[in-house]
């Protein structure tokens, strides 16, 4: 997408108002002050790898002690800490035992149908114990990787850790993809065993997704899976194969409840987690264990302010970034009380997120735009039912929020006494890089404000020169962090074209292009504008449009397919596909809904096109490239401005116009 200046800061230019955080909190805040702030991040500036090494050496506990912060000799193949070794559950678990916090909750679980579940930090590390022996007992290896495809249930947390136990690195796949997706993850990771459940409650309706792998196997990934481990959730009826499908609750009856943690490197894999790039299929960005338990341990304790009675719920899923870092391991690494909840909001019971905070007296709150929207358009009558006082600061990720919602929330959710943090941050940096330290400075709604301690933002142009204040440019970080990606699994090119050649900058060799526009204002502070590239957020999911092409493309009547995305209110972006048929194939709304509904199958619910225009005339260049900017004008309602003479043929434009 090029930058559009004009129509990308909007309204948001003029959005000045300012939210200073109470006296209250800011006294007993672990950040304090503006000041404090400015000290660390200058701190941080002046000396990096003091910076670092002063954090890592205190709040992390390792088996062995590293000598060097951050080894560049192969850079950007930057490593951390790389003589350390440690297990990052060790951290998460077995040191706050140590510390007296064996009795305290670590995990509060509520399930979708009303039933509901708590583990001590002590019984949380018996059964991943019992789980690491379960998975040592099928023949798991260091260093094997393990698929885990699972509703949101303990035991998806408890295979997580299960397999940072045994130093055999996760790659969760989000229940909610479909098995075509679920096969492409467990091929290019060549994940030999599945972690799964008989299925899963999701709204209303049950997920099959033990069906699921099993279709999988059966096209393919059969060739890499060697067994397959079942959760019953569900307990509808599935088919277990004899010697490959093993029932989890029968695997762990009889394994012992002490594993001892395995000695990791610093730089072993903890794990590979999928998402959508511009191009290609969606990629398997790696994360090594020290860095990351480092980045997302600090940012968790800095930005959320953790005390140690806080009920802390964050609701998005183990499947994607923000569960592996702020539900799973930066919570457990601060011996906090991470709540998890399996449902999502449905029409039938749109008071559950407050009920649940209701009932647990949940004091952090961290959820996405897509949901606040979601909630402020079913009214302030549903919140206000809900004794919400135990809440003292809210979070929100993922997409860009506007300002109205921001102020909803504030006002609606934290009854104008909450602190907002807007939390941006990808799934390759692992953890947050841009956010207000609740206690240290003013918010401004719709913006992150300012970048971590120890994080170099700058907005640049193509050239890599710094834009103006106010102006819109590329997101870019200049200096590595902990909790950096460290490749794409199995393609270490493409890590470096997308992430590190895209963007010459005239004073470091390398600097991290994050794939959003935007800008930074007189106070330094930083506002969002969204993706520069082909891929759009879908109520916070971020898809590629070239793997909802390739999927459209996959089904037998569709000849071409452009997608893009449509500005909408709830969702953020709506997906529009422009699709022209293949010659003996008529449009239909039958034909219509079949093509959605392969996309579903191709690759889940979250891609489902919401509108499909069929023509027979999409908008090429010359050299035969596509022209997006004409489609999206044209989903969104727009007139179609700009440059069109590279048009191929410029009639297009006008049948374009009838077909959509
Ligand atoms: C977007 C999710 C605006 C951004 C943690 C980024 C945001 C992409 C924010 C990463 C925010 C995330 N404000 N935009 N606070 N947080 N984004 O990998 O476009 O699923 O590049 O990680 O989400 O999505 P991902």
């Amino acid at each position: 997408m090029e930058l559009n200046k004009k129509n990308s800061i909007n309204n948001i230019l003029e959005e000045n108002r300012t939210f200073p955080p109470s006296k209250e909190f800011s006294n007993s805040a672990i950040i304090k002050s503006k000041k404090d702030l400015f000290d660390l991040r200058e701190k941080a500036r002046k000396n990096p790898n003091e910076f670092w090494d002063s954090y890592a050496k205190t709040e992390i506990d390792w088996f062995r002690p590293y000598e060097t912060v951050l080894d560049r000799n192969k850079a950007p193949f930057f490593r951390w800490f790389p003589e350390g070794q440690l297990n990052i559950t060790y951290n998460c678990l077995d040191r706050h035992i140590k510390n007296g916090l064996g009795d305290k909750n670590a995990l509060i679980w509520e399930g979708e149908p009303g039933d509901s579940k708590t583990y001590s930090y002590k019984d949380l590390l018996k059964e991943v114990c019992k789980a690491a022996n379960a998975l040592k007992s099928l023949g798991v290896k260091k260093g094997e990787l393990v698929c885990i495809y699972m509703p949101m249930i303990p035991e998806a947390m408890i295979a997580m850790l299960a397999c940072a136990r045994i130093g055999a690195p996760h790659s969760v796949v989000f229940g909610g993809f479909s098995s075509e997706s679920l096969k492409d993850r467990v091929i290019d990771g060549n994940a030999k065993f599945i972690i799964t459940a008989d299925g899963g409650y999701r709204k209303d309706k049950v997920i099959e997704l033990k069906k699921a792998v099993d279709s999988a196997i059966d096209s393919g990934a059969g060739d890499v899976v060697n067994k397959v481990i079942v959760i019953k959730r569900t307990n509808k009826e599935i088919s277990m194969k004899l010697n490959r499908d093993f029932w989890w609750h029968e695997l762990l009856e009889n394994q012992d409840d002490w594993c001892e943690p395995e000695i990791m490197n610093s730089e072993d894999r903890l794990f590979i987690l999928y998402t959508s790039g511009s191009t290609g299929k969606p990629k398997g960005v790696v994360h090594t264990i020290a860095g990351y338990n480092l980045w997302t341990h600090l940012t968790f304790k800095w930005i959320f302010d953790i005390k140690s009675d806080d009920i802390y719920w964050c609701t998005a899923d183990v499947g994607w970034i923000t569960g592996h870092s702020y539900i799973v391991y930066g919570p457990l690494s601060n011996g906090s009380t991470t709540l998890m909840y399996e449902g999502v909001p449905r029409p039938s019971n749109l008071g559950a997120f407050w009920q649940i905070i209701q009932k647990y007296k949940v004091s952090i709150f961290y959820t996405a735009p897509t949901a606040i929207r979601s909630f402020m358009k079913s009214g302030r009558e549903i919140p206000d039912k809900y004794d919400l006082s135990s809440l003292r600061l809210l979070g929100t990720v993922g997409e860009p929020i506007n300002p109205e919602a921001w102020i909803w929330y504030k006002d609606v959710i934290g009854n104008n006494q909450c602190p907002i943090v807007d939390t941006w941050w990808q799934t390759e940096t692992g953890g947050v890089m841009i956010s207000p330290l609740p206690g240290a400075i003013d918010t401004k709604p719709g913006s992150a404000t300012l970048p971590l301690p120890g994080i170099e933002v700058e907005i640049v142009n193509k050239e890599g020169s710094r834009v103006e204040i106010n102006e819109g440019g590329y997101l870019i970080i200049r200096k590595p962090w902990p909790g950096m990606m460290r490749t794409i699994h199995g393609n270490s090119q493409r890590f470096l074209e997308s992430y590190w050649d895209f963007i010459p900058h005239k004073e470091e060799p390398f600097v991290y292009f994050a794939g959003d526009g935007a800008r930074i204002d007189n106070d330094g502070y930083v506002w969002i504008m969204g993706r520069v590239d082909d891929v759009i957020s879908v109520s916070g999911h971020r898809l590629g449009t070239m793997e909802i092409e390739s999927a459209l493309v996959s089904h037998e009547s569709v000849a071409e397919a452009a997608v893009v995305g449509k500005k909408d209110e709830l969702k953020g972006e709506a997906i529009v596909a422009f699709v022209s048929l293949e010659k003996n194939f008529k449009n239909s709304d039958q034909l219509v809904d079949e093509i959605k509904l392969h996309v579903v199958s191709e690759i889940g619910v979250i891609a489902k096109p919401e509108k499909i225009i069929i023509t027979d005339s999409l908008p090429k260049t010359r050299s035969g490239k596509i022209m997006r900017r004409i489609l999206r004008s044209l989903a969104s309602g727009e007139k179609v401005s700009g440059d069109i003479s590279t048009l191929e043929d410029s009639s297009v434009l006008e049948k374009l116009k009838k077909d959509s």
